[in-house]
């Protein structure tokens, strides 16, 4: 259905074709190759390519003030992996694992292997509904809460500050591990960006970040920041299936991103601007 161009699919979060960098992504594709080719055509370690690892750390500080080290990010094939792998993990049969409702189909999967037991707490406005969420979180020994704060989806839906703030109480008072989910949080078109629930949440958190909305999702790379007893356990897990992520791509996508920091639609024309990098 998402190749049937009468169709516009609002069943997976496709972005707009028309928005995709291709001048960007074919010249900085051409410059990896030619600079720095031999390298890039190379295995790089599990964790990934550290020039991009750093560039992640420093968006994350630029973004939210955030101290992030780059030795606690792994690159994984999209978000989708990350997700896969803390469910490998962390997660035992049976394992209470809390989700938003509604959520996609795409975010219970990856959980479903392992089995857990699905609980699932309602989206007010504003985010979670806290009497449901607190209720679930007296009652089961919930391991996880896997969301989305920013532009929810499928419901767009984004938590304000104050409800950040009442989460992160109620999850450190229960010692539940959150994952902060963001691949949305970028694509702003009004209002201010709102802080990360690692902000509210210094610890039990682990952050999953994606390229697939802010340059291209066929790149298929996301990463997971963890505090390192989890990362070693992630950079395990990955080593069967994957290995080490695909250099190349990693290196064209580091550069693409240093020279450029956003994909703007011009208000005039309706057409995708690159703005140049600060
Ligand atoms: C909630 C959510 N997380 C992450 C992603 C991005 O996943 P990936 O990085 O695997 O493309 C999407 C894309 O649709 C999404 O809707």
């Amino acid at each position: 259905m998402t190749e049937n161009p009468e169709i516009i699919s609002f069943a997976g979060g496709l972005p707009n074709p028309a928005l995709f960098p291709v001048q960007e992504i074919a010249a900085a594709a051409q410059k990896v190759l030619q600079n720095n080719g031999h390298e890039a055509l190379q295995y790089s370690t599990t964790e990934g390519y550290g020039p991009l690892r750093e560039y992640i750390a420093q968006r994350y500080a630029r973004r939210f003030g955030l101290s992030v080290n780059p030795a606690h990010i792994l690159i994984t094939t999209g978000s989708q992996q990350g997700l896969d792998l803390i469910a490998k993990v962390l997660l035992n049969q049976g394992d209470p694992v809390l989700l938003e409702r509604p959520a996609t189909w795409a975010q219970f999967k990856p959980f479903r292997c392992n089995e857990p037991t699905f609980h699932t707490v309602p989206l007010c406005d504003d985010g979670p509904d806290l009497a449901i969420l607190e209720q679930i979180l007296r009652q089961q020994r919930v391991k996880l809460f896997y969301a989305v704060p920013n532009f929810q989806n499928p419901s767009g839906l984004t938590y304000s500050a104050q409800k950040r703030a009442e989460v992160a109480r109620l999850l450190r008072q229960h010692q539940v591990i959150f994952i902060e989910d963001d691949p949305y949080g970028e694509l702003r078109f009004k209002g201010q960006p709102l802080l990360s629930m690692k902000q509210f949440l210094p610890d039990n958190i682990i952050l999953l970040g994606s390229f697939s909305k802010i340059v291209s999702p066929a790149l298929r790379l996301g990463w997971v920041y963890a505090d390192p007893e989890t990362l070693d356990k992630l950079v395990v897990a990955k080593q069967a299936p994957t290995c080490t992520p695909t250099t190349w791509l990693s290196a064209f996508c580091t550069n693409i991103c240093a020279i450029t920091t956003w994909i703007a639609i011009s208000k005039k024309s309706g057409k995708p601007t690159v703005a140049s990098a600060t």
